[in-house]
């Protein structure tokens, strides 16, 4: 008996069905974000041919080419949502400041927050890139969204998820009752049910960090590393390497299989660790997808999910997986000299 044909659309709302007070408006912002994502699919799938070949036929600037990718991607995304009634204020990366709704427009009860477009230095390579969202219910009363509605912990959310533009367009969505994944059936055009319930393993055998930049990283992530090269007790062997400096392609490969991501910060100065990853468009929704799938996301010093965002484009250390392999990390942070009153310091 061939599996339902159950579509995101069907269990936006089913999952809608579960809040008895839902109005409809998570729904239609998904919905939306999910044709947002067919567009900006469409345009990563064939846009570098389209870019590459320019009108007099010279291969174009690769520069360019990521430039526009972005900007058509969040474009595309403030088009998608901005006239929908179900959001009061948008955060992009793309953005300095926050993105309000144009007053022509209804506002509704939700907060976006986005990353276009993921990963985008690998377009060339013909590398996975992805989206990423996050969605709040606004805490003001009524009319414009603030800065104080998008500033909000990852523990808040309502839901996340990303879309995944690699050999197949997905959705990895979650609205705090579980992750499911969804595959585009491009003759339909419809995001098919393909991951009923993704639950991370407790423990991996991969590792995902740039290597690169060993000589930036802090001590306990040091030795930590060099702990997960040596053989496992479990399995006799050490784990293995997997990067490909795409987050979303590095954190789908980390939700289904297991083992842990981590994007340390720079501390080349200790005084003033620099980490690279956005925390309320990148790790937070990525932190609350993976506590949904039984996995664990940590700073080193506390759980990604109860930090308090300072500014719209803070930056956080993150370590990200299977259960197991981030508590032995937190162990190895904990038994060091990192200062827990602030997480990214050093005593
Ligand atoms: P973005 O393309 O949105 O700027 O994100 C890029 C990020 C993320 O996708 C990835 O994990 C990280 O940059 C890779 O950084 P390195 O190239 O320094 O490893
Ligand atoms: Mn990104
Ligand atoms: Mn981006």
């Amino acid at each position: 008996m061939s599996k339902s044909m159950m579509t995101v659309q069907r269990h936006i709302l089913e999952q809608e069905r579960a809040h008895p007070q839902a109005t409809g408006d998570l729904t239609g912002l998904l919905w939306d974000l999910t044709i947002a994502a067919k567009v900006i699919s469409h345009q990563v799938n064939r846009g570098g041919l389209a870019d590459i070949v320019g009108e007099t036929g010279e291969a174009n600037v690769t520069g360019d080419l990521v430039r526009r990718l972005d900007w058509i991607a969040q474009d595309t995304i403030y088009r998608a949502m901005d006239h929908g009634g179900h959001l009061c204020v948008m955060v992009s990366e793309e953005s300095p400041d926050i993105i309000p709704i144009p007053a022509k427009f209804p506002k509704g009860p939700y907060v976006l927050l986005y990353d276009p477009l993921d990963g985008s230095s690998n377009i060339e390579a013909n590398v996975s890139i992805g989206t990423i969202f996050s969605v709040h219910r606004r805490i003001s009363s009524s009319g414009d969204g603030t800065l104080g509605d998008c500033l909000r912990r990852g523990s808040e959310q309502i839901a996340a998820g990303y879309f995944l533009y690699g050999s197949s367009t997905m959705i990895v969505y979650t609205t705090g009752q579980g992750v499911y994944g969804f595959t585009l059936e491009p003759s339909i055009g419809e995001f098919i049910l393909s991951h009923e319930r993704i639950l991370t393993p407790p423990k991996g055998k991969y590792y995902s960090i740039n290597e690169g930049n060993v000589a930036a990283w802090d001590e306990p992530t040091r030795r930590y590393i060099e702990y997960l090269k040596q053989k496992d007790a479990a399995t006799g062997r050490p784990y293995s390497l997997r990067y490909i400096g795409s987050l979303v392609a590095d954190f789908h490969r980390t939700l289904l299989y297991g083992g842990v991501f981590l994007y340390p910060a720079d501390c080349s100065n200790p005084q003033e660790p620099k980490p690279k990853l956005r925390l309320l468009y990148e790790v937070a929704p990525m932190a609350f997808i993976m506590d949904q799938a039984g996995g664990a996301a940590t700073t080193g010093m506390q759980n990604v999910l109860d930090v308090q965002p300072i500014s719209l484009h803070d930056r956080v250390p993150v370590v990200m997986g299977s259960t197991q392999d981030v508590r032995v990390y937190e162990k190895f942070c904990a038994d060091s000299n990192r200062d827990p009153a602030n997480p990214t310091r050093f005593k």
